[in-house]
């Protein structure tokens, strides 16, 4: 008698080395290809500001990972459906179940991007002589606080300001120096930034939120969570955090919002839209002050500024997010990018982050002052070479204090953002031979002088000179 024929063995997909992209490609943008004269023509023309350029200009946009990435096939149909009903739209409804699917918060209001739900929030819990504690403020968060007078102070723990230490939570909360803030300042609220984009896009831990929970209740201060790549830091967590291996991104999730009495958003980021936000939380009082401010500047409260099609967008996005195999596609293909600029000698901040690679740009160029802007003169060299466009992350724009005076920045960075299910695997690698390029010819770079700037914000507009 014959025997049972032979199983063929089989594997599944993730137990091959390759990580492939979790999606095919349904349309596409051409890129303009351009010339070294070209771009030396258009970094004159823009003032040497990247943010100056036309993106035509510009062959691999790693500017931003905010509303650049690619929507799904069904975030494009919720668009067909989007309602556009004054107030009480379905797509109101569905978005909002979206949001406290994830985020149980009793009030959601919807914003037009995040800035806007910070604006919304610290013109009700700011003002001066208050101090808002932040693991690290991004730029326009910090620009939000102290436009209403208050003091907006980073406490990332000291790991989160060294480029090379490996510590798995680099974006913690220094509880330490936080319970010094909350015993001797007055503080409205207390921020916490997941992941921590302006430190390097490092998560933040389970255990540290708990920590940083238990001091809010001892003072009575409410938490806040800047959530804009909340799912980035649920992987992370998930993967480094011990006993959370088993767990759900979505449960995840779910436990960082039981820590925080609310949480603003950037629906740009991880919610994969191309614009919109939101301000979420559980004090009825507040609730209400920022819906008024909210129809005073920004839309009805079931709109919020955003078209009800934008709505349908991110309610899809939410739900395409929270994917593990997306996440472990995205995850892993910036650390790809990340590990091959490491292997070429490119000095990066470790571990590799989840939304962007950051380059030690101060380490790479030590014989730029770091007011002469280190980063700067490598993300010029990156665009002027290969035609990326990236950003700076240092002293352009954070070393200018609030009296006008100037002081190097912890860092001086140079972030490459990856836009969510956008560039290839070739085009990563394009990516990493100019970066190596660069890299080489590090020491024939200048540093830059700012001509002209504005009070605050200067990075988006400011003008430089090369020296
Ligand atoms: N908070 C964080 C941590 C951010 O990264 C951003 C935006 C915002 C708030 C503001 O959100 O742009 O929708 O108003 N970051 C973008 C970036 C711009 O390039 O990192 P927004």
């Amino acid at each position: 008698m014959l025997g049972e024929p032979a199983q063929p063995k089989m594997r599944s997909m993730t137990a091959f080395h390759t990580i492939i992209e979790p999606f095919r490609i349904h349309s596409v943008e051409p890129i303009r290809m351009t010339t070294r004269e070209e771009r030396i023509a258009a970094l004159e023309a823009a003032g040497f500001n990247l943010f100056r350029l036309k993106s035509e200009d510009v062959a691999i946009d790693l500017l931003t990972d905010s509303g650049t990435g690619a929507m799904s096939r069904d975030q494009w149909a919720g668009i067909q459906r989007g309602d556009e009903s004054y107030a009480g739209s379905p797509s109101w409804y569905r978005f909002e179940a979206a949001v406290k699917h994830l985020f149980p918060f009793k009030h959601v209001i919807p914003t037009h991007q995040g800035r806007a739900a910070e604006r919304i929030l610290f013109s009700q819990l700011g003002g001066e002589g208050k101090t808002v504690p932040n693991n690290t403020h991004f730029d326009t968060t910090r620009a939000n606080v102290e436009f209403t007078g208050a003091r907006a102070i980073d406490l990332v723990i000291a790991e989160g300001q060294d480029p090379t230490s490996e510590h798995p939570f680099k974006g913690n909360m220094d509880l330490g120096a936080l319970e010094l803030v909350l015993s001797t300042e007055h503080v409205p609220v207390v921020f916490m930034t997941v992941t921590n984009n302006a430190g390097g896009g490092q998560p933040v831990s389970l255990e540290n939120l708990r920590g940083v929970r238990a001091l809010c209740d001892r003072f009575g201060v409410p938490l806040f969570l800047d959530a804009c790549r909340f799912a980035e830091n649920a992987y992370f967590i998930k993967h480094r955090e011990p006993g959370q291996s088993e767990r759900t991104i979505t449960d995840i999730v779910r436990e960082m919002a039981s820590y925080a009495d609310g949480m603003t958003m950037s629906a740009k980021k991880d919610p994969m839209a191309n614009i919109g936000g939101w301000l979420a939380l559980n004090d009825d009082r507040l609730a209400e002050r920022c819906k008024t401010m909210l129809i005073l500047t920004g839309g009805f409260t079931t709109y919020g500024g955003l078209a009800g099609r934008d709505l349908e967008a991110i309610a899809q996005g939410l739900e395409e997010v929270v994917q593990e195999e997306y996440l472990r596609y995205r995850i892993c293909s910036t650390a790809y990018l990340g590990d091959a600029l490491a292997d070429v000698g490119v000095p990066i901040v470790r571990p590799i982050g989840g939304h962007a690679v950051f380059l030690d740009a101060r380490q790479l160029l030590p014989h730029i002052d770091p007011l002469e802007y280190p980063g700067q003169a490598l993300a010029v060299a990156l665009y002027r070479e290969g035609g990326i466009r990236s950003c700076e992350i240092g002293t352009i724009m954070f070393g200018r204090r609030p009296d006008g005076t100037e002081v190097p920045a912890a860092m001086d960075l140079v972030r490459l953002a990856i836009p969510r299910r956008t560039y290839t695997q070739s085009q990563l690698d394009y990516v990493v031979e100019v970066v190596g390029h660069v890299a080489e010819h590090a020491d024939e770079l200048r540093g830059y002088a700012i001509t002209q700037e504005p009070p605050q914000l200067r990075h988006f507009t400011a003008t430089f000179a090369e020296l």
